[in-house]
C-alpha cells in the first residue's frame, strides 16, 4: 500500500496495483484521444447532419464517431471495465476486480463544435471501487483545435501538455475571473442570473464558454478563479473534476457536499474562492 493525499482531494490510500491501473489507463486514453481527436478535426466545418436531443442540445456524427472510437480501444484493452457514454449509455457489467466505470463525453461543448467555435474536447474520467469507496482515478481532457490535454492521476498532480499545472492562489472574490454555464431548460435560470449579477458587480469578471470539462480544466491550470454550473452529467465533471482537484481545487455540490460524479451541480475552485461564491449562492438562494 502507498499512502497518497490528493491536495484538493479528500485523502486515500491507493493499492500499488491501483497506481499501475491509472498509469495503463492514462496510456490508454492519451491513445483514445488521439484517434477521437483525429475523428472531430476530420469532421470540423465539414457536418452532414445535426440533431436536437430532447432538453440536451446538439448531436452530430462526429459527437458518435468519436465516442465509438474511444468505446472500441477501451473495451478492448479493458474488457472487464464499464463504460458509461454520453452517445450510447451504460456498457454491461462484467464485473471486474475494480469495478470500474469510465465516464467519456465524445465532444463536450456540441454547440461550440456546430458553429465553429474551436474551444470543444473529448472528456475521459476513471472511477474504480477502493475499500467499498467509489473514487475518481485517471482524468483526461483533450482539446484537439487548441492543442491542449489536461490529464489527472489520484495523488500525482494534474498537468496540462505534461507541465505540472496549479489552482489559482487569488483568494480576493474581486480579483476572481469565474466561468459558469447554464441550459435553457432549467427552471432556476432567473436564480441563477441573480448570481451573475452579484459577480458581474463585484469580481473581475465572468465567462460563458460552452465546454464544462475545459471550464473545470482551466480552474486547474489557476486560468478562472472558480466554475459553477446545474444539471451536468458523470461525462461533463468527472474527469475535471479530478484534474483541478489534483492541482488544488475544491470540487462540491452547491450546497457544499464533496463533489460526486452523480452530482448533478458542481461548484469548483481554490478554497478562498470556493467560501466566497458558496456564500454567494447560499444568499441568492435565501432571497
Ligand atoms: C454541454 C457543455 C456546456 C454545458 C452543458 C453541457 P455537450 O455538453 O459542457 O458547456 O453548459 O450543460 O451539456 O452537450 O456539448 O456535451
Ligand atoms: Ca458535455
Ligand atoms: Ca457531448
Amino acid at each position: 500500500m502507498t499512502p497518497i493525499l490528493g491536495p484538493g482531494a479528500p485523502p486515500v490510500v491507493l493499492p500499488r496495483e491501483a497506481i499501475e491501473l491509472a498509469q495503463t489507463a492514462l496510456k490508454a486514453s492519451f491513445r483514445a484521444c488521439d484517434e477521437a481527436g483525429a475523428v472531430l478535426k476530420k469532421h470540423y466545418g465539414r457536418l452532414k447532419s445535426v440533431d436536437e436531443k430532447f432538453q440536451a442540445g446538439l448531436v452530430s456524427e462526429a459527437d458518435r464517431e468519436s465516442e465509438d472510437t474511444i468505446k472500441r480501444l477501451i473495451h478492448g484493452q479493458f474488457p472487464d471495465h464499464q463504460i458509461l457514454g454520453e452517445e450510447t449509455g451504460l456498457s454491461a457489467d462484467s464485473g471486474g476486480t475494480w469495478k470500474a466505470l469510465w465516464m467519456i463525453d465524445p465532444l463536450d461543448g456540441t454547440t461550440n463544435y456546430v458553429h465553429r467555435v474551436p474551444f470543444f474536447c473529448i472528456s475521459m474520467g476513471l472511477e474504480i471501487e477502493i475499500h467499498g469507496r467509489r473514487e475518481l482515478l485517471v482524468g483526461v481532457v483533450d482539446a484537439p483545435l487548441m492543442n491542449w490535454r489536461y490529464h489527472a492521476a489520484r495523488g500525482q498532480g494534474a498537468f496540462l501538455n505534461s507541465s505540472p499545472i496549479e489552482a489559482s492562489r487569488r483568494t480576493e472574490f474581486r480579483e476572481g475571473l469565474f466561468a459558469t454555464g447554464f441550459s435553457n431548460s432549467d427552471n432556476t435560470l432567473d436564480q441563477q442570473m441573480e448570481l451573475l449579477l452579484e459577480v458581474i458587480r463585484k469580481a473581475r469578471g465572468i465567462r460563458r464558454l460552452g465546454a464544462a470539462a475545459l471550464d473545470l480544466c482551466m480552474v486547474a491550470e489557476g486560468v478562472f478563479d472558480g466554475f459553477w454550473e446545474r444539471n451536468l452529467q458523470p461525462w461533463d465533471t468527472a474527469a475535471g473534476v479530478l484534474i483541478a482537484r489534483e492541482a488544488g481545487a475544491v470540487a462540491t455540490d452547491f450546497s457544499g457536499r464533496p463533489f460526486v460524479p452523480t452530482y448533478k451541480s458542481v461548484l469548483c475552485a481554490p478554497p478562498a474562492q470556493h467560501e466566497h461564491v458558496l456564500q454567494h449562492m447560499k444568499r441568492v438562494s435565501r432571497r
